[in-house]
């Protein structure tokens, strides 16, 4: 069994209802931040961390993915005619990763379309990254999670301290032991109800995993919110070889929710030259014009 971690599963059947009407006919997965779709944020993030073939698993009206990561010779051919190679630049696709596809049949939860993905990664380590979190930092996210596994030999869960009043909305760890910024993992729980989390160590869309979750997730039956989930087969798997959670270093942006979204794309928008100076002005002037609005 080869060590390395080269492959990495992209989830991205759900349905996007939270995005509703704008995700009726379109991806959510494709819906830009600033001028780039969320998804391309992780393929970046993937490639930069040293993935060498990304399966992204698609559902039912999917296909502007496929398209976006596919060429476009016309389009090509109309910007190197008009001599538009900076745009010609920002469509060239990434020569560095092989990007695959495979079908989630029925929206059946998140174990589950990480399950059909088994047969391409086979028996290796391999990454996940869930599109609704992008990171940014340094060293990209799923890098630091690659050189804890390469260090540990044990697999890994990208965790982020959150307010008390949100672990509802995601998996938590209790953890047992900690060094660190690393913690061994006692239990796992996916979407605590309010008040009775075990901790504020938030699971954030980034694994390294052993391939042994497979064999979890081929019995794993249905939990939270009726879905066959990731963080059940975790705990199984925490109680065969024991998985280590790491608090890695970075900014996370949560671009699954409308006004997280809202905020990344104010916050990266700000965050380039060609757009901040014109931006911050148009943001002070609404401000200014709001809190004038709301004295009279
Ligand atoms: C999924 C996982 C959850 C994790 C979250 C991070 O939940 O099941 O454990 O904390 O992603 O974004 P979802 O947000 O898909 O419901």
């Amino acid at each position: 069994m080869s060590n390395r971690v080269k492959k990495a599963i992209i989830p991205a059947a759900g349905l996007g209802t939270r995005f509703l009407p704008a995700t009726k006919a379109m991806p959510k997965e494709m819906l830009p931040i600033v001028d780039k779709p969320t998804i391309q944020y992780i393929i970046e993030e993937a490639i930069e961390s040293g993935i060498e073939d990304i399966i992204i698993v698609t559902g039912k009206g999917k296909r502007a993915i496929e398209d976006h990561f596919d060429n476009n010779f016309e389009l090509e051919d109309n910007l190197i005619k008009k001599e538009k190679f900076d745009l010609l630049a920002k469509i060239k696709q990434p020569a560095k990763v092989d990007i695959h596809y495979i079908r989630q049949k029925e929206p059946l939860g998140l174990g589950h379309a990480v399950w059909c993905a088994r047969s391409f990664i086979g028996n290796e380590p391999f990454a996940i990254l869930l599109g609704d979190d992008i990171v940014q930092s340094e060293k990209p996210c799923l890098k630091q999670l690659i050189e804890q596994f390469e260090e540990t030999g044990k697999s890994i869960i990208g965790v982020q301290t959150v307010g008390e009043n949100e672990t509802d909305r995601y998996g938590i760890v209790a953890p047992k032991t900690y060094e660190g910024k690393r913690y061994e993992v006692d239990y796992l729980v996916e979407k605590p109800k309010k008040g009775s989390a075990p901790s504020n160590l938030a699971i954030m869309g980034r694994y390294v995993l052993e391939p042994e979750i497979f064999n979890f997730l081929e019995e794993q039956e249905k939990g939270a919110g009726g879905e066959i989930q990731l963080t059940d087969a975790l705990q199984k798997l925490n109680s065969t070889s024991s998985i280590i959670a790491y608090d890695f270093d970075g900014k996370r942006y949560d671009v699954g929710e409308v006004l997280g979204f809202i905020k990344t794309t104010i916050e990266m928008a700000l965050d380039r030259d060609d757009l901040k100076e014109e931006l911050t002005l148009f943001l002070k002037e609404i401000l200014n014009q709001s809190s004038i609005d709301h004295a009279k």
